[in-house]
This record gives C-alpha cells, sequence and structure tokens, in this order.
C-alpha cells in the first residue's frame, strides 16, 4: 500500500509505489535520446568559477540532470522553466547544494551535533536545514558526511560525527531522517547524499585528498556502518570519495560501488561522484584520459559525474564504438529519473519565491539552534566549582579573536552566498547581564599560515593582516581590559577557515599568539573561563592544568553566543560528551579508544611509556564531558552470565544524580572481547543513552547485546563471525569506565 503525504501545494498526494514509479520512468526513458541520457547522468556547475559552456545552453539541450553551486530561488526557477519547457525530454533538474549544518539558521558543525550523543538534536537540526532549503528551491543536499575520522589533523573532521561507528550510525541514520523525512516525496524535505563513500577520513598524514590504505576488515566494521545505516535509513544517493583506496581511486571502485554498496547491501538509488573526481581519474595516474575515466567510472558504479564534463564528452563515444552498452547508461539513468518522480518534481517543479522570507524567519528555528548548541557543548574542566558564573557579576572581560566572530561562531561550510549572522559570545554574555560592564578585546588576530582557496569566497579573507605592532599593541590592550575585570572569558579556538576541506593542519595547538595571551590573562590571578570554538580537537595541554574553567563549544552556529551564556551562567547545564579523542599533540594523531592491545599494554612496565617525550595517552578521552552535577553509576548487571551465538542479553546499570542541580548524564556501554578469531579491539562502544536527572534521582538505563553487538568481520575467516569468547563490558561515564562485569558467548 502506498503512503499519502502532501504536495508542495499542499494537497494530498500518494506517494507512488515501486511499480509506479518503474512505469513512468521506463516511459520517460522511451522518448530520451542517448545524449538527453548522458544529461542526466551530468551535473554541472552554477557558479562562476566553473569553466564551460552557459548553464542555460546546457539545459536547453538537454544536457544537464542536475545543478550545483547555485543558491538563488529566482535562477532556479529561470532554469527549472528551461529543462522543462524547452529541452526535449522536459525533465525537470534537481538543485543540489551543501547543505551540511543549516541552511540560513545555522546548526552546530556535525562535529559538534554528535557531542550531543543525542540523535534527535541531529534530526531535528536537518529537518529544519531542509525546510529552509527546500524553500529555496534546494532538492538535494550533499550531507550527511559519514567519515570515520580518527585523525584530528584532518580537517573535514568538524563535518562527521568524530571516532566511533556506533556513534556514527546513530548520527547518520537521524541526519537522514531529517533531511529526507518520512519519504523522498516529503514536502519541506530534501534528497540526502551519503558520502563520501569511504575512507575518506583515514588520508596519510591528516593531508585532505591524500591515499588510503585500510584492510577489509577496518573498512567494514569501522568504516562502512555509519553508510549502511544511512542505507537502512532510506538515504537516496550516495557520493564516491575523491582519495585512492588501496590504490583504486574510490570514484572508480567498482568493489565500493558495485560489489559491496549495490550487490550486498541492495542500494537502489544512485551515486554522484565527488567536485570533478571523475576527470580526476586521469590526474591520480589511474585513467589513461578522460574517455578511459568516463568508461572506469561508469563501470564502477558512479551514476552522475559531479563537474567534470567527463560524461558529456565520452560516453556518447564510448557507446557508439561499443564499449559500453546502451544498457549500461540506462542502468544509470533509471535511479536518477526515479529520485525526480518519487520526489513530485514533475508535478511542482518549480519554487514559490514568496516563501523563502517566511520560512527562515520562522522563530522556532532559532529555538531548535539555540537548544542543539546547548546540548552540543562539553564541559571540560571546572575546577573550585568556577562555573557557572554569578549574574550578579559587574564587570567581565571577553577576550579572544574569536568572542566576536559571527563566522567562528557559525563555523566551516556555510552555503554559498550565506551572510553570517550569528550571536557572538560577547553579544550573548551581554544579552545575559544587561546591567553589567561586559567590555570585549580581541587581541592579536589569528590566520592560516597558508591561505585557503576557499577564503576566496569569504570577506573577512581580505582584510589586510594585522602588522607585527598592531598585533603587539592588541595583545596589550587585551590584557589590560582583562586586569580591569573581575571576571575574564577568554574565547580562544580556530577561524572558520582552519578546519573543513583542505583545512588539515600539522599542529594541534592554539593557532597564532592566542596561548601567549591566555598565559599573560591568567598570570594576573583573575579567575579566567576558557571557551573554545574551533572544527577539531586541539592540543590544550597548558590549558587544560592551568585555567580552571574550559568549555569546548565547537562552532556553535547562528544561536551559539547564546548557547554559551546559557551555560556559562548556569541556566544550562552542559552534557555533551567527546565524540573524538582530544591528544597531548598533534603528533600523537590518529590517537582513538577503540586501538586494539599490543604485546606491552599501557600501564606494564616493559616498553613503557610509548613515547619518551610526553604521555601518549588522550588530554581527554573519547566519551568525556562533565556537568555543574555529579553522577554515580552503579549495579551494574548483566540478564545471564552465558549467552548463545546469535541470542541476545540485557545489560542495564543505575545512574543517579548525586548532586545539587539538574543535569544529563550520557551512560556509555563498552564491550571488549578477549580472545578469537581475530584481536579486537580494547573497547567498543555498543550502547549509550543521555539522560536528564533531578538531584537525589536514579534511573535505569537498558542496552541490549546481541550478535549486531558481539559479531565482527573478521580478517582470519574472511567473512562476519561471532565468536563463542569471552568478553568484558563496562557501563560508565565516558571510554574509561571502569564498572565491569563478564560475559561469555558460548556455542
Ligand atoms: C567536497 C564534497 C562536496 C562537493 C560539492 C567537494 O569538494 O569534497 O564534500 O559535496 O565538493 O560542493
Amino acid at each position: 500500500m502506498s503512503k499519502v503525504v502532501r504536495t508542495n501545494t499542499g494537497a494530498a498526494a500518494p506517494d507512488p509505489s515501486e511499480a509506479e514509479v518503474a512505469a513512468r520512468v521506463e516511459a520517460l526513458m522511451g522518448r530520451m535520446s542517448l545524449e538527453e541520457k548522458i544529461g542526466q547522468l551530468t551535473q554541472i556547475g552554477g557558479a562562476a568559477f566553473v569553466p564551460g559552456p552557459k548553464p542555460e545552453d546546457v539545459i536547453r539541450k538537454g544536457g544537464a540532470g542536475s545543478v550545483l553551486w547555485l543558491n538563488n530561488t529566482k535562477q532556479f526557477n529561470v532554469l527549472q522553466k528551461i529543462a522543462v519547457e524547452e529541452s526535449p525530454a522536459k525533465i525537470p533538474l534537481l538543485f543540489a547544494l551543501d547543505v551540511i549544518h543549516g541552511y540560513r539558521t545555522i546548526f552546530p558543525v556535525p562535529l559538534a551535533m554528535a557531542s550531543s550523543w543525542d540523535p534527535s538534536v541531529a534530526e531535528r537540526a536537518q529537518a529544519v536545514a531542509a525546510k529552509e532549503a527546500r524553500a529555496a528551491g534546494l532538492h538535494w543536499t550533499f550531507g550527511p558526511m559519514l567519515d570515520i575520522a580518527r585523525d584530528a589533523r584532518w580537517g573535514r573532521i568538524v563535518e562527521g560525527a568524530g571516532e566511533d561507528p556506533f556513534l556514527g550510525v546513530a548520527m547518520a541514520a537521524a541526519q537522514v531522517r531529517g533531511f529526507q523525512g518520512p519519504s523522498l516525496g516529503a514536502p519541506d524535505r530534501i534528497v540526502a547524499c551519503a558520502k563520501h563513500f569511504a575512507g575518506y577520513g583515514v588520508a596519510d598524514g591528516g593531508r585532505d585528498y591524500d591515499p588510503v590504505y585500510l584492510p577489509e576488515g577496518q573498512l567494514r566494521n569501522v568504516y562502512f556502518p555509519p553508510f549502511e545505516a544511512a542505507l537502512k535509513a532510506g538515504v537516496g544517493t550516495f557520493m564516491s570519495a575523491y582519495m585512492d583506496l588501496n590504490d583504486v581511486p574510490a570514484s572508480g571502485n567498482r568493489f565500493l560501488l558495485r560489489d559491496v554498496l549495490r550487490g550486498e547491501w541492495g542500494f537502489k538509488g544512485f551515486v554522484i561522484s565527488d567536485a570533478f573526481a571523475v576527470g580526476s581519474l586521469v590526474t591520480q595516474g589511474f585513467a589513461r584520459d578522460g574517455r578511459d575515466a568516463a568508461f572506469r567510472a561508469l563501470s564502477a558504479g558512479v551514476n552522475m559525474d559531479m563537474a567534470s564534463n567527463t560524461y558529456p564528452q565520452h560516453l556518447a563515444g564510448l557507446v557508439e564504438d561499443g564499449t559500453l552498452k546502451l544498457d549500461d547508461i540506462d542502468a544509470a539513468v533509471r535511479p536518477i529519473l526515479a529520485v525526480k518522480v518519487r520526489m513530485g518534481l514533475f508535478e511542482q517543479p518549480y519554487t514559490d519565491e514568496s516563501k523563502l522570507a517566511q520560512v527562515v524567519a520562522l522563530p522556532e528555528h532559532r529555538k531548535e539552534a539555540r537548544l542543539a548548541a546547548q546540548r552540543s557543548m562539553v564541559l571540560l574542566r571546572n575546577e573550585g566549582r568556577l562555573l557557572p558564573l554569578a549574574k550578579s557579576l559587574k564587570n567581565v572581560a571577553v577576550i579572544g579573536p574569536l568572542a566576536d566572530s559571527m563566522e567562528a561562531t557559525e563555523g566551516s561550510w556555510m552555503v554559498f552566498g550565506h551572510t553570517p549572522a550569528a550571536v557572538t559570545v560577547v553579544e550573548g554574555i551581554r544579552a545575559k547581564l544587561p546591567g553589567a560592564k561586559v567590555e570585549y578585546a580581541p587581541g592579536p588576530e589569528i590566520r592560516r599560515d597558508i591561505a585557503s582557496w576557499f577564503d576566496t569566497m569569504m570577506p573577512e579573507a581580505k582584510k589586510v593582516p594585522q602588522t607585527p605592532e598592531q598585533a603587539e599593541a592588541a595583545c596589550q590592550t587585551a590584557v589590560a581590559t582583562a586586569r580591569s575585570a573581575d571576571v575574564v572569558v577568554m574565547v580562544l579556538g580556530e577561524n572558520a577557515d582552519m578546519a573543513g576541506e583542505a583545512a588539515s593542519r600539522a599542529s594541534l595547538d592554539l593557532p597564532g599568539r592566542q596561548e601567549e595571551l591566555l598565559k599573560a590573562v591568567v598570570t594576573l590571578g583573575k579567575p579566567v573561563v576558557l571557551v573554545l570554538l574551533n572544527g577539531r580537537p586541539l592540543s590544550i595541554g597548558w590549558a587544560a592544568e592551568n585555567v580552571p574553567a574550559i568549555l569546548e563549544a565547537w562552532e556553535p552556529g547562528s544561536e551559539g553566543g547564546h548557547a554559551i551564556a546559557d551555560i556559562l551562567f548556569g541556566d544550562v547545564n552542559p552534557g555533551g560528551k567527546l565524540p573524538v579523542t582530544f591528544p597531548r599533540k598533534g603528533s600523537h594523531a590518529p590517537l582513538y579508544y577503540a586501538r586494539n592491545l599490543t604485546h606491552s599494554p599501557e600501564g606494564s612496565p616493559m616498553y613503557n611509556p610509548r613515547y619518551w617525550d610526553g604521555l601518549p595517552t588522550p588530554l581527554y578521552p573519547f566519551g568525556f564531558g562533565l556537568s555543574y552535577t555529579t553522577f554515580s553509576i552503579t549495579s551494574l548487571k548483566v540478564s545471564a552470565p552465558q549467552v548463545k551465538v546469535g541470542r541476545s542479553v540485557t545489560v542495564t546499570a543505575d545512574v543517579t544524580n548525586t548532586g545539587s542541580v539538574v543535569g544529563d548524564e550520557v551512560a556509555q556501554l563498552y564491550i571488549h572481547q578477549r580472545a578469537g578469531s581475530d584481536s579486537r579491539p580494547m573497547r567498543e562502544l555498543k550502547g549509550f543513552e543521555r539522560l536528564t536527572l533531578k538531584p537525589g534521582e536514579t534511573k535505569t538505563v537498558t542496552f541490549t547485546l546481541g550478535p549486531a553487538e558481539l559479531s565482527h568481520w573478521s580478517t582470519n575467516a574472511g567473512k562476519w563471525i561471532q565468536d563463542a569468547e569471552a568478553f568484558d563490558v563496562w557501563v560508565g561515564a565516558n571510554s574509561l569506565a571502569t564498572l565491569h562485569a563478564d560475559l561469555v558467548v558460548v556455542c
């Protein structure tokens, strides 16, 4: 039975059945020429930086199925009219853009949303993003980004859910539900794209785009699960990654795109390459020339060529000389048309230009953004309970280059043409303390050592850099401002362009003169709170020992300043937890909790420590985060000491708020398989739940451990297996949890 959904006009229309979609697709195919079919496999750029013929001319000839890098409702309608009225087959275009963490209302960056350990935060955020983007005329977002990232140097760690596949799975499914809603025909929603399939986060040295070498066990146990979860949640499209995976570029990788994605997982949607990636198969030393690249990408399973113009240049020739069959082209086109049919684009190709202004201004969107930011922040330190600060404070200094930066507050990767409109930290604190003196001094500015290509699109990059003298004067003003205050809030971290694509770093230190400024302010002897705005873990070893209160606020979005003030002044009790390990040094990356044990485990006298010039242990472990209250986690019980292969047990534990204010705790379940077919990680997350507890209140968390949690892809067996072996089970407040139980899996 087909579901009934509303169309954009508000009228009820049935969600078409598979058979109806297939019939409509075949009818369309029957009236398309080879060139038009290849057009459907072609995505063209609508931005000025993309060379080539004018989009209007390409579309008029039926030469494009989709347009990206355009964010202009009026222009969408102009181009759509050409497609549906003037092109030969009259097939509507899909308008696509990277809507990563908000369209106009900006939510915390995905890494921050993962810190909420609350998938509903990500689902609601992406639902708002979808609603705004759809009102603007967009149909398709290139998100969620599902690359597990364990190397904090890699700039794109900011776009994902961090280092862990279990948390990554939860966030992947939630984002797909948020973007797409109940079906591809849902109004006010957009099609999602699971990217970048697969392994992109493991670039050698954390250098963006560098090759990746991953054994199949790692791929299947760690890097694939969020993608499979997105697929199970109904994601409409996938994006192939840029880099070489085990010597085969991901955009020409048959193992990934055919064997696993379609063969094993049964994906029925379509795959788009990453930008220019089909053409790049030549640059990567894989394809001989453009023709070979088109052949290899299509054969491997890339349906749509993003912006490289390789398909339109070569596919027809490949069919004409018999290298490719027409059936190959048809098979690639069908799922693209199916998405257009399912979305109702043939019935409703245009966008009401008057709607956007109302939709983006909806106060509930800002409310959601503030809530998401509050739930995403992680309290890293709070010595002497410096936080929360009293609202009776009369004299506060807010110091640091990011304290009044809308760009840094909204963070990495905005949609094209977006004008930042965030509430900054200074504004948030001023709004919270209307009667107080809140002085602000930025201190020396921070910049990338090597500018980004993306900076050319950001107005602040055009600012003339400070001279050393100006920087020194700014430093002194900042220290003087701090000296005259009762409490100092330092807002440090990274500019928005310091994380994201082509934004890897060799060091994880606070960039520029920020640590020097922090030290100078701490020397004054005032109470100092450090608020971090950043898109990756930072090595803040000095601060972790010398600054009494540290709040990891990430890049919190449009309402970031309010959400930070809500936490600093106690209206909200922080409850986020780190989705990534914080290394002590950049050179310790990749550092993650789910490592395998060695012959000389940490703590044993031999061969320890690993480095002689510093502890290799995390500065802050995965899953860590404090609260203004305290919790105890007790009474860990496994429903049976033994479980048969294929059966499940229940794990319970009691979580109690032992402090005096309401607060959130995230109970986390970890396991370790002690022996078996393969070495397994010393800990793996297999369950979590974020709870809100009143003072003195106890709640029991219940987790299930069954075949899904107790199996792994075995390198030795070359398949998924569940070993009959002994397991350790822990439940606690972070990945160092000590509350332990035993479980034995038996045949
Ligand atoms: C990025 C993708 C993005 C695409 C389109 C590429 O450079 O790797 O994540 O979706 O551009 O903007």
